[in-house]
């Protein structure tokens, strides 16, 4: 009879283990939360398809030659890269190298996409060509679309100047396709330079991840009174800076959602370091309004928190360089998931971006209705470039405890950030490069020394020139922002003269208030009907 009850509750124990297991696998496991509609991976000036050491099947663009015009073959070269031995194969190796302007027409379904460039800024080899190519010979533009990613871009500048290690420079983008369906990538050579790239990809985004539309407004730091911003999403381009798995661990493109994604650690950016990382396996209970596609588990699952034992610790820091001029959104990922937090008011802070105040009192779970419950909050912030370098400047994030109403915990936490920028009112996400190191050898790039931090003295002047697609005004007048574009900048390309024109994109800016000086005679429009939507 013993023997049987033990047997019984051996199986009670089994079954609830199993099922335990079934549900764990339900939150935590493959399949992928989303499956991109368009998923293009292309491995420039290879022979064939290679699959990375990551495990992702790169093709050849000799099989997308229905992309490419004609004239391919006169004006482009297949080049082989001289490798240095950590830099990944693929996409690396290979590359085409263009000796004048050459558009790629990409067919793809309509909506957001991310674009994401491979450089690999090394001495290369073409049979075709007849001869070889230097790193520093590399100088030119890309276009997608209607904007500008990159304008007399030197990968090779770039990375020497880049605080991290890593020889190769990946960028990326997201632009919006149409029905037209068309990508159109072109890539320009500066004067007596080439262009080139490694690798090219293309992924679709769900259509409401970045560009939520005007039921999640998205808050205006740093003026004088409660401000929103609205991103049109279809004169909008991004360019990712900052993706960050905060108090977490790298995660690679196989570990995101499905998009690909890459998530850095943020000790780079934080100014602490000893705060502290909690990493629990616990289930995350997503919602419509924060699905499983946003971020993978793990981000919402790892985070970083205050230290409770220091007491001289009085918040979480980071800095973040980023370029003056441009318009930057700040998307937070937050997830209480700490078992000690499980109600209202135990953990409350504020958010300041640059030392402005984004929320006074935030308190995740009152945000999010429970514990384990993920959710994502925006803000914007404009970035002002006195001087029209379009130099780096510092961003800092401060989460601060506000024990104002008492709550039981003074602590803060973060699960992940992002930070994007977005592009001018010329459609430009583009600055100049930063101040040149001279290389010591050809072939080799110049030795980095130092902390992490800004290496870019002053770079060289603007000098703008007339921009050769159609000025951001499309959107069937609908805004009086598009109109007013037009007519005042006559079509020209005004920016450094007036950093106040810089922030007139076409996503406007919708404030309650120009109250604020830092705003003060920018001529942003000032939109009433979000506010009245809002009630506000
Ligand atoms: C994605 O595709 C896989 C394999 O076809 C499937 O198992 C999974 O359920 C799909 N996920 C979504 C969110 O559609
Ligand atoms: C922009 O938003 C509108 C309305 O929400 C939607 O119909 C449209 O498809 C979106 N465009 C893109 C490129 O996502
Ligand atoms: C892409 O380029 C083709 C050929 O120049 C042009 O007809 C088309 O309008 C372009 N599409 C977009 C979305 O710019
Ligand atoms: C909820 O939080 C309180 C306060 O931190 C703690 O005492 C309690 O044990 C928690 N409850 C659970 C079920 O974790
Ligand atoms: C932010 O405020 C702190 C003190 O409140 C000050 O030490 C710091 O210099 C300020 N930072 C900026 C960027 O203004
Ligand atoms: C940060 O704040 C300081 C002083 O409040 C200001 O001078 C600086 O321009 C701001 N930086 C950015 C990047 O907005
Ligand atoms: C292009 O970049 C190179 C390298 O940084 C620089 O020397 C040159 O002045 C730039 N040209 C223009 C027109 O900005």
């Amino acid at each position: 009879m013993q023997g049987f009850a033990l047997r019984l509750s051996f199986l009670i124990i089994f079954i609830f283990y199993f099922l335990a297991l079934r549900l764990a696998a339900g939150t935590t496991a493959a399949p992928r939360p989303y499956n991109a509609t368009d998923l293009l991976l292309l491995n420039w000036g290879a022979a064939s398809k290679i699959t990375s050491d990551e495990g992702r099947d790169w093709d050849t663009d000799n099989h997308y030659m229905q992309f490419m015009p004609t004239n391919t073959a006169a004006i482009s070269f297949q080049a082989t890269a001289e490798q240095g031995p950590s830099v990944p194969r693929v996409p690396f190796t290979t590359a085409r190298v263009f000796t004048s302007q050459l558009t790629y027409s990409f067919r793809v379904s309509p909506g957001h996409k991310f674009l994401r460039l491979y450089f690999y800024p090394a001495q290369y080899s073409a049979a075709g060509a007849g001869g070889g190519y230097n790193q520093a010979d590399f100088l030119f533009s890309v276009t997608a679309n209607h904007y500008v990613l990159l304008k007399n871009f030197s990968a090779f500048v770039t990375a020497s100047a880049s605080p991290s290690n890593d020889p190769t420079v990946k960028k990326e983008f997201i632009v919006d396709v149409d029905d037209k369906r068309q990508l159109n990538l072109t890539f320009s050579p500066s004067p007596n330079a080439y262009a080139f790239v490694n690798g090219i990809e293309i992924v679709s985004i769900p259509s409401d991840l970045y560009f939520r539309g005007d039921n999640y407004p998205i808050k205006l730091v740093g003026q004088a009174s409660e401000s929103y911003f609205s991103i049109d999403n279809s004169t909008t381009s991004l360019e990712t800076l900052y993706r960050l798995n905060v108090g977490g661990n790298h995660l690679g493109p196989t570990d995101d959602t499905g998009m690909f994604r890459e998530w850095s650690d943020d000790k780079d950016y934080v100014v602490y370091r000893e705060n502290q990382t909690p990493n629990l396996a616990v289930p995350v209970y997503y919602s419509t309004e924060t699905p499983a596609y946003t971020a993978p588990n793990v981000v919402y699952t790892s985070a970083r928190t205050m230290d409770d034992h220091n007491n001289n610790s009085n918040g979480l820091f980071w800095d973040f360089p980023v370029d003056a001029g441009f318009t930057y959104l700040f998307r937070f990922y937050f997830c209480e998931f700490q078992r000690e937090v499980n109600n209202t008011n135990q953990r409350v802070f504020s958010i300041e971006v640059n030392n402005s105040t984004a929320e006074e009192q935030f308190d995740v779970i009152e945000q999010s209705g429970d514990t384990e419950v993920p959710i994502m909050r925006d803000y914007v912030i404009l970035v002002p470039d006195p001087d029209t370098h379009r130099s780096k400047q510092m961003v800092s994030l401060s989460l601060r405890p506000n024990m104002e109403g008492k709550p039981m915990y003074r602590n803060t936490i973060l699960n992940g950030l992002e930070i994007f920028k977005l592009n001018d009112s010329t459609g430009s996400l583009a600055v100049p490069n930063p101040l040149q190191i001279p290389a010591t050898q050809p072939g080799l790039l110049p030795e980095k020394k130092g902390r992490k931090g800004l290496r870019c003295g002053l770079p060289p002047p603007c000098t703008p020139e007339r921009p050769s697609f159609p000025l951001l005004a499309k959107g069937g007048g609908d805004s009086k922002a598009a109109n007013n574009l037009d007519e005042d900048d006559g079509g020209a390309f005004t920016t450094s003269e007036d950093p106040a024109k810089m922030f007139r994109t076409k996503s406007s800016v919708t404030a309650t208030s120009t109250s604020d000086d830092s705003l003060r005679g920018q001529s942003h429009t000032i939109f009433s009907e979000l506010s009245n939507q809002l009630g506000r």
